[in-house]
C-alpha cells in the first residue's frame, strides 16, 4: 500500500506545565511516584491507571500494550492478565518488562523498569472475584484477567 507520506511537523504544543529538577523530587521513587500518581488520578480519575507494558519475545522482539494498574506499594506495581495471553508467554520466558504511565495534561510519563513475578493465586482469584458479573464474563470469554 503507498501512500504519500502525513507530515506532521507543523503540529506544536507549548509546554508550561513547569520545570523537572532533581531537588524538588522525592529521594524515595516510590513515594514520588504516589505523589504524582494522585495528580493523575485527581484529573483522568480511573484513567490515570492505564499504562503500557512493554514485553519482549525470545528473540528479543519488543510487543507493547495498554494494561490498567490495579495495586502498588514499595514491592511493585501490578496488574492483572491471562498467563495465557502473548504478553504471558513472553513473560514466561523473559520475565523483564517496562511500564510507561503517560498523562497528558501534566506533560509528564513516568518510566518503571524491572523483574516480573506472578502474584499469589489468592491475589488474582480475590481480584476477580470482586468485579462485577458481567465483567467477570467477559473477561472469561475474551479470555483477560483470569489468574
Ligand atoms: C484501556 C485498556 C485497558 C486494558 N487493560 C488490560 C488489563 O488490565 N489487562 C489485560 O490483560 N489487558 C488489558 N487490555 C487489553 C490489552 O491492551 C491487550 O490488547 C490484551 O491484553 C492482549 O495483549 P497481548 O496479546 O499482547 O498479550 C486493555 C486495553 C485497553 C485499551
Amino acid at each position: 500500500m503507498s501512500q504519500d507520506k502525513v507530515d506532521l511537523t507543523s503540529l506544536r504544543r507549548e509546554y508550561v506545565v513547569g520545570d523537572l529538577n532533581l531537588e524538588d523530587l522525592n529521594t524515595d521513587p516510590f513515594d514520588q511516584f504516589g505523589i504524582w500518581f494522585n495528580h493523575a488520578l485527581d484529573i483522568y480519575s480511573d484513567e490515570a491507571t492505564a499504562m503500557t507494558l512493554a514485553t519482549a519475545d525470545a528473540e528479543g522482539m519488543p510487543s507493547a500494550r495498554i494494561v490498567l494498574l490495579k495495586q502498588y506499594d514499595k514491592e511493585g506495581f501490578s496488574w492483572f492478565t491471562d498467563y495465557r495471553s502473548e504478553k504471558g508467554q513472553q513473560l514466561l520466558i523473559n520475565p523483564q518488562a517496562e511500564l510507561l504511565f503517560y498523562w497528558p495534561q501534566l506533560a509528564r510519563q513516568v518510566r518503571i523498569r524491572g523483574q516480573v513475578e506472578k502474584l499469589a493465586p489468592e491475589e488474582g482469584k480475590a481480584y476477580f472475584s470482586q468485579r462485577p458479573i458481567g465483567s467477570r464474563l467477559s473477561a472469561a470469554a475474551s479470555c483477560q484477567s483470569i489468574r
